[in-house]
Order: structure tokens, then sequence, then C-alpha cells
């Protein structure tokens, strides 16, 4: 199965992706993960997603693309895998395509989590991330059992640096121009299934695994 799950920032794709990946047995592949992989290790790489990332802004589509790629080649993912973040723009979108092809796959599902700006606004400003394993918390809507600790691997939590009030807003405008048509674009393709994101937590995941059991691999 090779899902994608689609919605701005904020819309809980990191959080459901970390419930789908366990209960299908997939690899979570998320591109903003892999490009903060990179800033931490201090890469080529991850210093030049910096200069958009903090400003946030995409990441050049060539780069974003070939280090996807990369990741998707990797053995783990040869039974499917759980796309978070990615695409994010149409030249994306067509480059996973053809990527697809190569690999003698095709997309089963786009999953769209619909979700109100003054809503993601109040997550994201609220959100704490694990420095280990990534794991996303919210301070009131999502707590760890400890304070500033990782429930899943004890790692301390931290707060993004792109979680600051003008670049959630820079990454809203984003969306709305750069990624929302894809919305159209995989509803032509016949991709695309939509759920209520703006629901608690557990209904989200129950909306989707609903969906994701009713596709055909
Ligand atoms: P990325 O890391 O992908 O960030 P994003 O898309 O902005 O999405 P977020 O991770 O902020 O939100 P999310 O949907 O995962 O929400 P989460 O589950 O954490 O990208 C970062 C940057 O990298 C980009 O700005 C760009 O520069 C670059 N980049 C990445 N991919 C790229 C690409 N393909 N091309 C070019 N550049 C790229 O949830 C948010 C909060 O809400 C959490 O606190 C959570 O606990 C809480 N929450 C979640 N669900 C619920 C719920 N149902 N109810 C209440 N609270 C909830
Ligand atoms: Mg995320």
């Amino acid at each position: 199965m090779y899902l994608i799950l689609l919605g701005p920032p904020g819309s809980g794709k990191g959080t459901q992706a970390e419930r789908l990946c366990k209960q299908l047995d997939l690899p979570h592949v998320a591109s903003g993960d892999l490009f903060r992989d990179h800033l931490k290790r201090e890469t080529d790489l991850g210093k030049l997603a910096r200069s958009y990332i903090d400003k946030g802004q995409l990441v050049p589509d060539d780069v974003t693309i070939a280090m996807v790629k990369e990741r998707l080649s990797r053995s783990d993912c040869r039974g499917g895998t759980i796309l978070d973040g990615f695409p994010r723009t149409q030249a994306q979108a067509e480059a996973l395509d053809l990527l697809l092809q190569e690999l003698g796959q095709q997309l089963t599902g786009v999953l769209f989590m619909a979700v109100p700006d003054d809503v993601l606004i109040e997550r994201l400003s609220g959100r704490r991330i694990c420095r280990n394993c990534q794991a996303p918390y919210h301070v009131l809507f999502s707590p760890p059992r400890e304070a500033q600790t990782c429930d899943l691997c004890s790692g301390e939590l931290y707060q993004r640096d792109d979680d600051q009030p003008e670049t959630i807003k820079a990454r809203l405008d984003v969306y709305h121009k750069q990624t929302a048509p894809l919305i159209k674009f995989y509803k032509g393709a016949n991709l695309l299934h939509e759920v209520d994101g703006n629901i608690g937590i557990d209904q989200v995941t129950d909306s989707l695994l609903t969906i994701i059991r009713s596709l055909q691999p």
C-alpha cells in the first residue's frame, strides 16, 4: 500500500502517520523529518534546507525529490509506505508517479485531512516534538505522561523553530498557494479521500483506518 497523508501544517499528518504505520506495519516516510535529520547532522543538504525551513518556505523540488527518491528506494519500502508531507507541489506529485512506475508500484490512495486555519495555529503553537524519535505532542491536546519527556522513547521534548507565529503564518500561506491545488489533482485521478481532521485524535485514526480498509492495495 502506498498512501499519502495530505493536509496543511498542523493537520495531524505526523500524529496519524505514526499510528497508522504501527497498525498497518508500514514505514513512515516524512519529508520534514528527513530534512530535520539532515539539519541535526549538519549535512550540506541540511544547511541548504535550513534557509527555507526557517522562513516557512518549501525546499526546492529537485533536492526534495532526490531525497525522497533515495528513501523510497530502500528495501523497507518495497511493500509500501505512508508518505507524510510529500508531495507538496505539482512537480513533486508528478515525480512520485514516475518513481512508483519505476518501482513497478502505484498509489493506493491519498488521505486528505481538513482542518480550519485558526485550529491549525492553535495546534502548532502548542506542539512539542521528541528530539530523538520525532513523535509529536501538544501541551494541551496530547501532553506526555511526564513533562518534557517522550512517552515512547524517553527522549527530550522541544519546540520546533518553525512553530513561531510568523513562520506558522508563512507556512499556511505556502500551503494554500502551492500544496492545496493537489487536492483537485488527486480528486481528478480518483484517489482522494477526505476526512474531518478537526475531531479527536482517536476518531481521526478510526476514520482513516475505515477508508484504508476499503481500498484495494
Ligand atoms: P513538515 O515537518 O512536513 O511540517 P508541516 O507540513 O508544516 O506539518 P507539521 O509537521 O507542522 O504538521 P502535521 O500535519 O505533521 O501535524 P502534527 O501531527 O505534528 O515540514 C517542515 C518544513 O520542511 C516545511 O515547512 C518545508 O520547509 C520543508 N518541507 C517538508 N516537506 C517538504 C516538501 N515535500 N517539499 C518542500 N519542502 C518541504 O500535529 C500538530 C499538533 O497538533 C501536535 O501538537 C499534535 O499533538 C496536535 N494534534 C494533532 N492532531 C490533533 C487532533 N485531532 N486534535 C487535537 N490536537 C491534535
Ligand atoms: Mg509533521
